[in-house]
């Protein structure tokens, strides 16, 4: 296929070449945000599964590093996750610091496996008594991510087994002893459970009301079709995962089609809690048509729990490094009716931050068309009838990927203070929207035609009031 550079984000990342599925060990390390990821470095489908590289300063420009982790004798490199053993828990850097990576080893059986480098990550040495999890007879038992739990002094992982999470505990991160497990009455079940996170994090910033969250990527069974993300809530006590939840509640912390595998940060200093995610879905990442390369991350997000009416939840807001790349700011206010709006602008990597008055809206919905020309469209905007947060993408371009893709995906946001809050990130060839406080998100891929480059809004039914507009061009 020829190069498809319209489609290769500004901000988000993107591998030089090749295949990429889920983030792997990420880690901050003396001034370095790592990310490796699940990587075919010789085709551009799922294969050959190795750790591909990249390091940033600032989450937004990223340097490709060589590949770091290639398949051995115990198979090919699947996900992991990696720490900094600061006091050398492990002994394996001579009472220094050191980085220790932590994936499953995809052979004939899945089992867990380790690697180290005393080189910021450059280069990673197997250690000889891998596994250090064996498998016992089961199929599916990957993606460890760990962290340091200071209450019990060991260290702990998640480890998605089937349809469950099995957390085990190790003082050193090479000897392993299994705690417990969870899953079995809780949460959506519709498919394998991979790629867990355990953290804690404070409630509307206060510490004390602080709770754990357990993140659990479902494939399929995501709320719009294939792969997607849930997560509980709860409370850990270094050996036992507590869940608040009634056993079929469900929570979802996107609700578009492609955010996947998120995991955290490890260590990052400022004590902020930062992800991003695969943005695609199991469905039909075979079949993404960008080239060279095929595979994409979100922009990276700092979360936080948010108190609503309808409990806590889970929120993300991109980073605000990503605001140091704003360029061009045009700002608005005014009214949205069927006979216009702020004036169209262009752009196909856009920062929209956008308040709308819900109170005296007499449209049944409202927001923003991008991607736009007079034949193509994405839709991104609130249904107030229903109070949910939609991204259509059904005419937004290229839609022939999937019999999914042409889609109309939303999200549940019933108002708080009537104003409706909303930040957009678009990205040559996706969506990402944060409503309110970043509880509702929708993670959208799009492929838009040559040409298609407008943005505008629009409103259906009636009339709003734009309290507040920006729109700013993304340029890294
Ligand atoms: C999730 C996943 C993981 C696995 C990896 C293989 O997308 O299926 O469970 O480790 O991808 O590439």
């Amino acid at each position: 296929a020829s190069e498809t550079s319209q489609w290769r984000p500004s901000v988000c990342f993107t591998p030089e070449r090749n295949w990429m599925n889920d983030p792997n060990g990420m880690v901050y390390f003396k001034g370095e945000y790592h990310l490796f990821f699940q990587h075919n470095p010789y085709g551009d489908q799922w294969g050959n599964m190795s750790w591909g590289h990249a390091v940033s300063t600032d989450l937004v420009h990223w340097k490709h590093l060589p590949v770091a982790l290639e398949p051995d004798e115990l198979g090919d490199i699947f996900s992991g996750c990696a720490v900094v053993d600061h006091h050398d828990t492990s002994g394996l850097f001579g009472g220094r610091p050191g980085l220790v990576a932590l994936y499953t080893s995809a052979g004939d059986t899945q089992q867990q496996s380790l690697a180290y480098s005393s080189d910021r990550g450059r280069s990673w040495t197997k250690y000889s008594g891998n596994p250090v999890i064996p498998n016992s007879g089961e199929a599916d038992f990957r993606d460890p991510k760990v962290f340091w739990h200071a209450a019990t002094n060991r260290w702990v992982m998640s480890l998605a087994v089937g349809d469950r999470i099995r957390f085990y505990g190790s003082p050193n991160l090479l000897q392993w002893e299994q705690l417990s497990e969870f899953g079995a009455n809780h949460g959506a079940h519709g498919g394998v459970w991979e790629c867990p996170d355990l953290f804690r994090l404070p409630v509307d910033g206060d510490d004390r009301r602080g709770k754990w969250v357990l993140i659990v990527s479902i494939n399929p069974g995501g709320p719009a079709g294939g792969s997607g993300m849930q997560y509980f809530l709860g409370d850990f006590d270094g050996t036992t995962f507590t869940p608040d939840a009634a056993p079929d509640d469900v929570l979802w912390a996107d609700e578009g089609a492609d955010f996947y595998a998120a995991v955290s940060w490890s260590d990052v200093p400022d004590g902020r809690r930062l992800w991003l995610g695969w943005m695609s879905n199991w469905s039909y990442a075979a079949d993404v048509p960008t080239s060279p390369w095929r595979g994409g991350m979100s922009a990276p997000r700092e979360l936080e729990l948010v108190s609503t009416a309808a409990g806590t939840r889970l929120a993300q807001q991109p980073v605000t490094e990503l605001e140091r790349v704003r360029r061009n700011r045009r700002a608005w206010s005014g009214t949205v009716s069927e006979q216009g709006g702020a004036p169209n602008t262009e752009g196909t990597a856009l920062d929209v931050v956008a308040e709308f008055q819900l109170a005296g809206a007499t449209a049944t919905s409202f927001g923003f068309d991008v991607f736009a020309n007079d034949s193509y469209r994405t839709r991104i905007g609130y249904d107030v009838t229903r109070q949910e947060l939609f991204v259509d993408r059904r005419s937004s371009g290229r839609t022939t990927v999937h019999s999914s893709f042409p889609a109309r995906h939303t999200v549940p946001l019933p108002p708080t203070d009537g104003v409706l809050r909303l930040r957009i990130v678009l990205d040559r060839a996706n969506v990402q929207v944060f409503g309110d406080r970043g509880q509702a998100v929708i993670t959208d891929l799009v492929f838009p035609d040559d040409g298609s480059t407008r943005a505008s809004t629009f409103a259906i039914g009636g009339e709003v009031t734009v309290q507040a507009l920006e729109v700013f061009d993304l340029d890294a």
